[in-house]
């Protein structure tokens, strides 16, 4: 098979796995659908979760010069204006006039104090409006950075290839401050705490490029803006961004910055770097997805790493209807959610199925209960790669499982 039909049939893969195991559906499915949105199910959402959770962990909750913030998706027009998203915020149509992507809303209810608002395009603005309040409540000084994650609008001329350009998304972003002799320095810093973190959930690092974009390619706030690209199926695109704002947004909202020891007043300097939380699901998935042969039998599995995974352990009595197994896989799998969640219990159909369905949903552990159990308190624990399978006494299972849950 060529390798462009290959990566089409890999794209209808991931797609057909989502809808059928729960990770994401169409978006108003029921009613013809809506362009540009999808849905996300149980599996998808917990995946989605898990995403957002490590960045949070590595970006702001382990760091001290990081404040994290949830601002109102509504903001005033005004914010708009200045941003320069009301005047550049726009994309070519196919006949060369400009289109402004920006979702418009009225805000209020009676006609005379209507007022137009737009779906903020990205979260970046909430952050820049918060500047103030953040260094009046903590005072840090530079650098420092304020993140936010939340979802973000863009009426897209064409909204396509799955999750990777819809109209609705969730953003990552931090706006790091640093002194204007300081950029290039931040700049290379956060170039490399990204890739790191890409490194670290476990994206294809062979498929990654760091792209120096040109100055006419980049967005209108951007001095200097490197692009990090994926290899997806339907070609190498942005995955994630970085850039730098210079004193672009705080100057037009008009805020400045009074060194704490010093009391110079002055516009610090912004280097950006932004994640797409739905980018990030699908070139996961892509780099997990995999094929082979295991037992004789061919398998698709999600190779994705434990601590993002949906589902952590499933657990099965070996044969639904022997009474004694089941009692007991019950009592571990109780025992087992009090200290890692995300676990399910599963008893349809046979073992090797159960083991499949276990695979194709990327859940890195299965735990069995069988007749040994009942003897010596052991149980077998499968890992999803090798297909490999321990016996592990009950008692020290948890701990066996948390220690491999990185
Ligand atoms: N604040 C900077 C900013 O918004 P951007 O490159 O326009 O920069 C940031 O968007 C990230 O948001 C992108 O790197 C991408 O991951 C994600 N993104 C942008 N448009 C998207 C869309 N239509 N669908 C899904 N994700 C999108």
């Amino acid at each position: 098979m060529k390798i462009k039909e290959q990566e089409n049939n890999l794209m209808e893969k991931i797609v057909s796995l989502c809808k059928r195991r729960g990770f994401v559906f169409p978006g108003s499915e029921i009613y013809g659908g809506l362009a540009g949105t999808w849905d996300y199910g149980h599996l998808g959402n917990e995946l989605l979760h898990n995403i957002k959770q490590s960045w949070w962990n590595k970006f702001v909750a382990t760091r001290e010069d990081i404040y994290g913030i949830r601002a109102a998706i509504l903001m005033n027009t005004k914010v708009w204006d200045a941003s320069g998203h009301v005047a550049g915020f726009a994309d070519p149509l196919e006949n060369g006039e400009k289109f402004n992507t920006m979702f418009k809303t009225q805000v209020g209810a009676k006609k005379e104090e209507i007022i137009t608002s737009y779906l903020r395009p990205e979260t970046a603005q909430g952050i820049f409006v918060n500047f103030k309040n953040t260094v009046d409540a903590f005072h840090p000084k530079l650098p420092f950075g304020i993140a936010q994650i939340g979802k973000a609008f863009r009426n897209e001329i064409a909204p396509r290839d799955f999750l990777f350009r819809q109209r609705e998304f969730d953003q990552m972003e931090i706006e790091y401050f640093v002194r204007s002799t300081d950029w290039e320095k931040y700049f290379k810093y956060w170039k490399d705490e990204m890739l790191e973190w890409i490194e670290e959930i476990g994206l294809d690092m062979k498929k990654i490029h760091d792209v120096e974009v040109a100055e006419d390619d980049r967005a209108h706030y951007s001095q200097r803006t490197v692009d990090f690209e994926f290899e997806y199926p339907f070609g190498q695109k942005e995955l994630f961004g970085l850039a730098y704002r210079g004193d672009f947004d705080l100057k037009n909202h008009k805020l400045n910055y009074s060194d704490p020891d010093t009391q110079e007043l002055f516009v610090p300097h912004v280097i950006e770097p932004t994640f797409g939380v739905d980018r990030a699901v699908l070139a996961l998935l892509l780099s997990a997805y995999a094929e082979d042969e295991l037992g004789g039998e061919k398998r698709t599995y999600l190779k994705l790493k434990p601590a993002l995974a949906p589902v952590k352990v499933a657990v099965f009595p070996l044969l639904r209807n022997k009474p004694e197994l089941v009692k007991k896989a019950r009592e571990i799998y109780t025992n087992l959610k009090q200290e890692i969640p995300s676990i399910i219990f599963d008893d349809n159909g046979n073992i090797g199925k159960r083991y499949r369905r276990q695979d194709e949903i990327g859940t890195p552990f299965c735990v069995t209960v069988d007749f040994d159990t009942i003897k010596d308190d052991t149980v077998t624990v499968r890992d999803r790669d090798t297909g490999t399978q321990e016996r592990v006494k009950a008692g020290e299972l948890a701990e066996f499982i948390k220690n491999k849950l990185v």
